[in-house]
């Protein structure tokens, strides 16, 4: 894994599947390190890129043990965990940003939680300002994970990475 830091960014190189679900535990570690109550981070790339793959890795290392499903068709997969609760959301099939009213997810974002949101484009407006943004580039069949923080909260965390 190659990693290139900047003070606000982040690249890292990655091979497969499996070092993408290690790049997830790593962010989580992360979070729990840097004793955040809570982050949004939005993922970004075409599909396939691995965003959920990276959302596993995530809410597994938080400590979730069970089957870790892409959020696709319910939009939104909460997560109990001993840290916090995680929120995974999939805005791929919104039809348009004021249907997120009906997931609550405005209040969720308020809370002390953690929202891994793919396809944040599709939000638009309403969704809460993010921490951190991760945007996954196809390398032919390798990724390139840029890792950008648009917050205090998202310093810390790229800080801690
Ligand atoms: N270098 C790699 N990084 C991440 N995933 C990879 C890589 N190489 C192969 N894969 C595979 O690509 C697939 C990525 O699927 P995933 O569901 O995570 O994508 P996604 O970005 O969430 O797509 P969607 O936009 O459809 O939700 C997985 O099957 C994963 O194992
Ligand atoms: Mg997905």
């Amino acid at each position: 894994m190659s990693k290139i830091n900047n003070y606000n960014k982040l690249s890292i190189r990655i091979d497969d599947g499996l070092a993408m679900e290690a790049c997830g535990k790593q962010v989580a570690e992360a979070i729990v390190s840097s004793k955040l109550p809570g982050a949004q981070i939005h993922l970004m790339g075409e599909l396939g890129a691995g965003k959920t793959t990276f959302a596993r890795g995530f809410i597994q290392a938080m400590g979730y043990d069970g089957h870790v499903k892409s959020p696709t068709y319910t939009l939104i997969e909460p997560y109990e965990t001993p840290y916090v609760m995680i929120y995974h959301l999939d805005l791929y099939r919104l039809s348009n940003p004021e249907e997120l009213e009906f997931l609550a997810y405005r209040d969720l974002c308020q809370e002390n939680s953690i929202c891994l949101i793919e396809w944040p484009e599709q939000g638009g407006k309403m969704l809460c300002t993010a921490d951190i943004t991760i945007n996954i580039v196809f390398i032919g069949d390798k990724r390139e994970v840029g890792m950008t923080s648009v917050s205090s909260v998202g310093d810390r965390l790229l800080q801690r990475l």
